[in-house]
């Protein structure tokens, strides 16, 4: 069959993965690719075990896969014929030299675009799908147009809003599609094309165009205004501890404002993933090299509220119980960083079981779809006698003092708590991260529940 665009996504991943299925899946017309470096997660995207967990993924995959989808790891072939490439490899945090901690690691997407490069024959459009500090267009045209081939690339911007979880329904569906290009010809040309692909399922005011350095900039700023809904909660959330103010109350009355609306109010034991930090502190590091020594430290407080809730949840556990925790079998139910994901990148619960094991207590970490990454990010303890990772709820918190609820996964919410309490420890706590669970009846079971922002119900 002769396809209308060949379109090919460099990183396999979180993004790249579902973000292609869904093009390949509502354009038949278009052959979409999908490579990286990993050979595994190449072949495990060829399988029926995908290797990422995400609500309806597989159906999409299935639909497509072998039809106009393909999983490859022969990057340079698919960089050869593609006319459209996206480049959604990892971008994280810098971890050595000048702006170490803060700014964006940029060495995958500058060996990709120099692959780009050294392959291609004919001109082509690159999109910057991975999320990038702004003016980062620049540094890549540079580097893609500095080649002696006569050959054009055009960089865009098509930062990507999906949510983990929902990643298929917000793909389907999304709020917006944002394209941002130079608004020279060529630039314009290209999103136009950009445009036609979104346009076979997006109605067409849902797709808005910008220049590149608003839509590379968006992205980070979208991420950093969520984040600080998160933390402005969280940090009400500790006030409401000392005044028996309610959080939840105060979440639902200042949500039915319309200005405000009801989103992103729950507090919790802090906002993960490996977007939220990543961006903001990204967005810290460009204020900060432009001199705006105000805005940085604006914007990085919502990451230090979000270390404090962390923080203080370790030490509402630790008070509750006596002020040790060593030796206490301590459940976690939990651990992705949030429900309906395997992801545990920068999840709370990785720094929560890292503090309670140094606090020397028996940690049990559960989770339906996680555990395989929680072994991986508590891979210096994994040999110790004072952890397991354990499926079963149930069996988690078999003879443990406490419960604490990590993730909001809606399977912990319809547990046989009566069960679980008789086979806990006296006196029982739970420790409640997300606010999901009903407090009043566990208390009524005989659980002492220390719940987010609201008053503690205690049998002592
Ligand atoms: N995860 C999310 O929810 C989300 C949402 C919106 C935007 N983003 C952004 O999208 C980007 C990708 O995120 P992700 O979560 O998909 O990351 P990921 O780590 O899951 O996937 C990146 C993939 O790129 C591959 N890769 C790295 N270098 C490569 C190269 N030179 N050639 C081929 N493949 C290469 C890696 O092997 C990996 O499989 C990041 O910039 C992130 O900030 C992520």
């Amino acid at each position: 069959m002769e396809f209308a665009k060949k379109i090919l996504c460099i990183g396999a991943g979180y993004v790249g993965g579902p973000t292609m299925a869904v093009i390949a899946a509502k354009c038949p017309q278009y052959k979409v690719t999908v490579v990286d470096i990993n050979k595994a997660r190449i072949n495990a995207w060829n399988s029926d075990a995908l290797p990422i967990y995400e609500p309806g993924l597989f159906e999409v995959v299935k639909q497509a896969r072998g039809r106009n989808l393909f999983f490859s790891t022969d990057i340079d072939a698919a960089i050869d014929e593609a006319d459209i490439i996206f480049v959604s490899v990892n971008t994280p945090t810098k971890s050595f030299g000048e702006g170490a901690g803060k700014a964006a690691d940029l060495q995958y997407w500058e060996l990709t675009a120099r692959n780009i490069v050294k392959v291609s024959r004919v001109d082509k459009i690159i999109i910057e799908k991975s999320t990038l500090p702004v003016r980062t267009a620049e540094a890549m045209g540079r580097i893609l147009n500095a080649n002696e081939k006569g050959i054009h690339f055009e960089v865009l911007s098509n930062p990507e809003f999906l949510a983990e979880g929902t990643a298929i329904e917000d793909l389907n569906d999304p709020d917006r599609v944002l394209i941002g290009s130079q608004l020279t010809p060529e630039g314009v040309k290209a999103r136009s094309q950009v445009v036609e692909i979104y346009a076979n399922w997006v109605p067409k005011e849902k797709i808005v165009t910008s220049n590149v350095w608003s839509a590379e900039l968006s992205k980070l700023v979208a991420n950093a205004f969520l984040a600080q809904r998160i933390s402005s909660i969280n940090s009400i959330s500790a006030l409401c501890e000392k005044t028996e103010a309610d959080v939840t109350e105060v979440s639902r009355t200042i949500g039915m404002d319309s200005r405000i609306g009801k989103r992103f109010l729950m507090s919790s034991v802090g906002f993960g993933g490996s977007c939220f930090k990543k961006d903001i502190l990204n967005l810290v590091y460009i204020c900060q090299s432009y001199g705006l020594t105000e805005v940085a430290d604006y914007w990085e407080s919502v990451v230090r509220m979000n270390e404090y809730q962390k923080r203080r949840f370790v030490q509402t556990m630790l008070k509750a119980m006596f002020n040790t925790v060593a030796g206490k079998r301590i459940a976690l139910l939990g651990f992705a960083f949030k429900a309906d994901t395997g992801d545990t990148r920068e999840s709370p619960a990785i720094e929560i079981a890292k503090q309670l094991l140094e606090e020397q207590a028996r940690v049990v970490i559960s989770d339906p779809k996680a555990l395989d990454n929680a072994k991986i990010d508590l891979a210096p303890y994994v040999d110790s006698d004072r952890i397991e990772f354990v499926e079963d709820p149930y069996v988690a918190a078999k003879g443990a003092h406490a419960i604490a609820v990590m993730t909001e996964w809606n399977a912990y919410k319809t547990l046989d708590y009566k069960k679980i309490f008789s086979s806990m420890e006296r006196p029982a706590f739970v420790f409640d991260g997300r606010n999901i669970l009903n407090h009043k009846e566990l208390f009524e079971i005989g659980f002492n529940v220390f719940p987010l922002g609201q008053p503690t119900l205690k049998h002592f």
